[in-house]
């Protein structure tokens, strides 16, 4: 069976996409943020997962305001990377693991969720910027399994469903005849605001009790409604949810293998923590 080694959590903001592609990660203003993963490339080199999960949001590259599944996973043999218009170069195609993608589907859709099944989907840079930081060589030795949960035009999916949606997709991974080891990312978040009145907003409060939670108590975000998540995070820091979504693929026990926080990241508070299920820790059946 596959096992769940762990989940990586990170911010996306498009301009650490930039400092990569200029090399710029031990500048002042950079360094503080590029420092915190350097545990997590340790982590990484021991562990060496095969499969990634990738729980991120579109930001209208591959779907735009006129048609927009709340939830989409990929099934493709590989997926392309295109250009947003942030002056980021284009990364090569990343490999995709179809026969995985489209168990979690059947899984997805046995337990009474009705994903949007993708055989060609463009990445953006929620997917690309995660994996440039977890594994910064010049390829990334993951297959991918693309899930997107739409976090840009409302009604968005609440915290809960979010929850439960990870934790069906966990089950169904743990449940795969595979003997790979799957780590299990969510992308974006944590506090933000691009536009109206509060652009700029950013809740280091609410972020850090938000990053405690997940390790402590990591259903505590499923109590707010999306109103309550935007007052607290502000109307992109809704991307938390991938974050939820992610965590609830592992068992209530889990540690803290590493964490940062650094702010702002552009107009972003940027959060990164891995984590790693107890050795005893009882697995959701
Ligand atoms: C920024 C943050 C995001 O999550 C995003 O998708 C685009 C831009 C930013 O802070 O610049
Ligand atoms: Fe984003």
């Amino acid at each position: 069976m596959a096992t769940i080694v762990g989940t990586l959590l990170t911010s996306h903001v498009p301009a650490i996409g930039g400092a990569i592609a200029r090399g710029l990660q031990d500048t002042p203003y950079w360094k503080p943020f590029f420092d915190g993963f350097r545990p997590v490339h340790e982590w990484l080199a021991q562990v060496r997962p095969d499969i990634a999960i990738v729980f991120y949001n579109d930001h209208g590259l591959n779907f735009f305001l006129d048609k927009m599944p709340t939830f989409a996973v990929g099934a493709a043999a590989a997926y392309h990377h295109a250009d947003e218009g942030w002056g980021l170069p284009t990364s090569p195609p990343v490999a995709g693991d179809a026969a995985l993608s489209w168990h979690v589907i059947e899984a997805l859709v046995a337990a009474e969720f009705d994903p949007v099944t993708c055989q060609e989907m463009l990445i953006d840079h929620a997917v690309t910027v995660p994996l440039s930081l977890f594994w910064p060589g010049p390829s990334w030795p993951v297959k991918i399994v693309p899930i997107c949960i739409n976090t840009v035009q409302f009604p968005l999916p609440s915290a809960s469903r979010c929850w439960k949606l990870g934790r069906s997709v966990g089950r169904a991974v743990r449940a795969w005849p595979g003997a790979q080891k799957v780590v299990v990312i969510g992308s974006g978040g944590l506090s933000h605001q691009l536009d109206g009145e509060r652009a700029g907003f950013i809740n280091k409060p609410f972020d850090l009790a938000f990053m405690r939670s997940l390790v402590e108590q990591p259903e505590w975000a499923t109590r707010f409604n999306t109103r309550e998540l935007v007052a607290q995070a502000g109307t992109q820091g809704v991307e938390l949810l991938m974050w939820l979504a992610a965590r609830a693929a592992l068992p209530a026990g889990a540690r803290q293998v590493a964490a940062n926080y650094h702010i702002p990241i552009s107009n972003t508070a940027a959060g990164m923590m891995l984590l790693a299920p107890e050795p005893e820790a009882e697995w959701a059946v």
